[in-house]
């Protein structure tokens, strides 16, 4: 018997990095997954890879006809929903406040909170009909510390820590449990991005960059995600059934206050 046996997981921009690892471990512990977001063409490599029951819905969570599809074929095809992962995200410019344009300022709002919002709106019915439910939103370290250039990342990320304690308020009753997760600089093609772009901005070099991530952690070291996807088995799992409301750093130890 696996921990996730019998569940039913929406796991948000599972075609690649940290949502393509979530959506593999879940798999692993036994729960059937569904991969939705915005490039089908990763979703079919995600879930060629995974060798197991999977559903594939192309699905922009900043769209709310894109979220309710997602949610009405989930319905239709599974039944209903026990855990969703909130993963999708996107890391908005990297630019001093003032440059930054309202245009660029929603769009990473849209799909960081907006996003997070509509999917969980869909899928609460869904849950309180079961009396059971594992929502696990994907936050940021950046959501707790400041990260110069990047106000609007940062405050959606500090967003998601409030809408995930107010709903762990709202659904408690219902025996469903919501907590964010908080990752630190994590290794893959996106934090190569992030460190190309502050070199640029501060004018410094990429290893120099990359230092002001990993240097101020206790292991000195970036997470991975596999990381993040032991975590969120455990939040998904019978282990968690007391945890609801908090918001998890796993940063290889960078603390702030
Ligand atoms: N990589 C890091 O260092 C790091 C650190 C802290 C937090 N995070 C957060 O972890 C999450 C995953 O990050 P990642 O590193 O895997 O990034 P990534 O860019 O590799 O993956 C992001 C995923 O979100 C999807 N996405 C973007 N816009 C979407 C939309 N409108 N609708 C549906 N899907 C959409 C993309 O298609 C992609 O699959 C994000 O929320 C990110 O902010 C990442």
């Amino acid at each position: 018997m696996k921990k996730l046996d019998g569940n039913t997981a929406i796991v948000t921009g599972a075609g690649q990095g940290i949502g393509k690892s979530i959506a593999s471990a879940l798999c692993k512990n036994g729960a059937r997954v569904v991969l939705a977001s915005r490039n089908l063409e990763n979703l079919k490599i995600t879930a060629s890879e995974l060798n197991s029951d999977s559903l594939i819905v192309q699905t922009d969570v900043s769209d709310e006809d894109s979220v309710k599809n997602l949610v009405e074929t989930v319905k239709k095809e599974m039944g209903s929903v026990d855990i969703l992962v909130n993963n999708s995200g996107v890391a908005g410019p990297t630019k001093p406040c003032e440059d930054i344009t309202l245009e660029e300022w929603e769009e990473c709002f849209s799909v960081n909170m907006t996003g997070m919002f509509l999917v969980s709106k869909y899928v609460i019915p869904l849950m309180k009909q079961k009396r059971y439910g594992r929502i696990i939103n994907v936050s940021s370290m950046s959501g707790k510390r400041p990260l110069p250039n990047r106000t609007p990342y940062t405050s959606s990320k500090t967003a998601v820590i409030g809408f995930t304690r107010t709903l762990a308020f709202e659904l408690g009753e219902y025996g469903i449990t919501v907590n964010s997760i908080c990752p630190g600089a994590t290794a893959g093609p996106r934090i190569d991005s992030v460190i190309q772009n502050m070199s640029e901005s501060f004018q410094i070099t990429f290893d120099e960059a990359k230092k002001t991530f990993t240097d101020p952690s206790a292991l000195k070291t970036l997470v991975t995600p596999e990381d993040h996807a032991a975590l969120c088995v455990f939040l998904a799992s019978e282990d968690a059934v007391r945890m609801t409301g908090q918001d998890i750093n796993l940063t290889g130890g960078l603390i702030w206050y």
